[in-house]
């Protein structure tokens, strides 16, 4: 056990870096180079339950002068949906075949779709824990937060009842009031939460009056919110907390450990400085804990989280009074 291992959902990692999901986890390939690279555990980039859908909805429409009987339709879909969950599914074989650290698949989802079916599979396939990527935009009028909210909890309930493997969510929060979901979650047995997710974001093609496909990659200031809600919710919470978006250093990490996160998981810096980033970020928090003289993350973890402080009113500030003094 090395001064920097942690354990996340009971898992053990050797260290807090998880690399998230995303193309750097998208190949075998790709998540060797991961673990190879010092990374604690994986995410594998996600199974998309829309793309399961699209995809077998196009296998039926290109088998359509076949199907005459009502019964066929039936069975490309699901062999279809078959085909391409078999294909991730045995990524997430391989990689637990091939990998020593811990493997998490990911599934990204809007609603209580056909795919909760398909849970079981994951822990009988040797996944280590599985993440849900659960989003709902809430963009139609008529939806209340109330309908919405369930929508989240009845996902979250099914999928509980089908596996016994760790179970993180992977959230925004845009919730109206976040703190009492995410104590709703916890109290469906939750093993972890990922805060925060970054969203894709359509752009716009000024020249061709037209939309475009927009990478929405994070910067090195946006770890705030994940580290203002970590510290506020951590030590509240059965459930670890994962530290994500904008984590870009290791200075970042030790602040979000030190508001009580277990893990961080790190995308951008890596897709942008490369797989060094993660021994980078690993040796400043040793360095950092060696000049501190902490043998291990108990010696500091979560020392600054809300319910640890003497005036933890300062983590629920989020309107500026006077932090700077400048003038213009
Ligand atoms: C190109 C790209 C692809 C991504 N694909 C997925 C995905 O398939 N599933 C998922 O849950 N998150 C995905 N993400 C989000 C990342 O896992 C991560 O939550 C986000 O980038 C914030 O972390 P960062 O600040 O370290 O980049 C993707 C991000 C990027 C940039």
């Amino acid at each position: 056990m090395s001064k920097i291992s942690t354990t996340y959902m009971g898992l053990e990692l050797k260290n807090p870096i998880i690399v998230g999901s995303s193309p750097l986890t998208s190949t075998l390939e790709g998540l060797k180079k991961c673990e190879d690279a010092g990374a604690g555990a994986v995410v594998v980039k996600s199974i998309f339950e829309e793309q399961i859908d699209q995809d077998s909805a196009k296998m039926i429409k290109e088998s359509s002068e076949y199907l005459t009987h009502a019964d066929g339709a039936a069975f490309v879909e699901e062999v279809s949906r078959n085909y391409y969950i078999d294909n991730y599914l045995t990524l997430i074989e391989k990689a637990t075949d091939a990998l020593d650290i811990p493997v998490i698949a990911s599934v990204n989802c809007r609603s209580l779709g056909s795919w909760t079916d398909y849970v079981d599979r994951f822990s009988n396939i040797g996944a280590d824990a599985l993440e849900i990527n659960q989003y709902i935009l809430p963009s139609d009028m008529a939806d209340d937060s109330a309908r919405i909210e369930s929508e989240y909890l009845q996902l979250v309930s099914a999928v509980r009842e089908k596996t016994s493997l760790p179970l993180s969510l992977k959230l925004g929060n845009s919730f109206s009031s976040f703190a009492h979901m995410i104590k709703r979650f916890d109290d469906m047995n939750v093993d972890g939460f990922v805060m925060f997710n970054r969203f894709y974001q359509p752009d716009i093609d000024i020249a061709k009056l037209s939309l475009k496909p927009s990478v929405n990659f994070s910067n090195p200031d946006d770890y705030g919110l994940a580290l203002q809600w970590t510290a506020l919710l951590s030590a509240y919470l059965e459930a670890d907390i994962c530290a994500s978006n904008g984590v870009h250093d290791g200075e970042a990490l030790i602040k979000l450990l030190l508001s009580g996160a277990k893990a961080v998981q790190v995308v951008t810096a890596i897709l942008k400085g490369g797989l060094s980033v993660i021994g980078e970020m690993n040796s400043t928090l040793e360095k950092w804990m060696d000049e501190k003289g902490f043998d291990s993350f108990v010696d500091f973890r979560g020392k600054l989280a809300h319910k640890r402080l003497d005036n933890p009113a300062v983590w629920e500030r989020s309107q500026y009074m006077k932090s700077l003094n400048v003038e213009f």
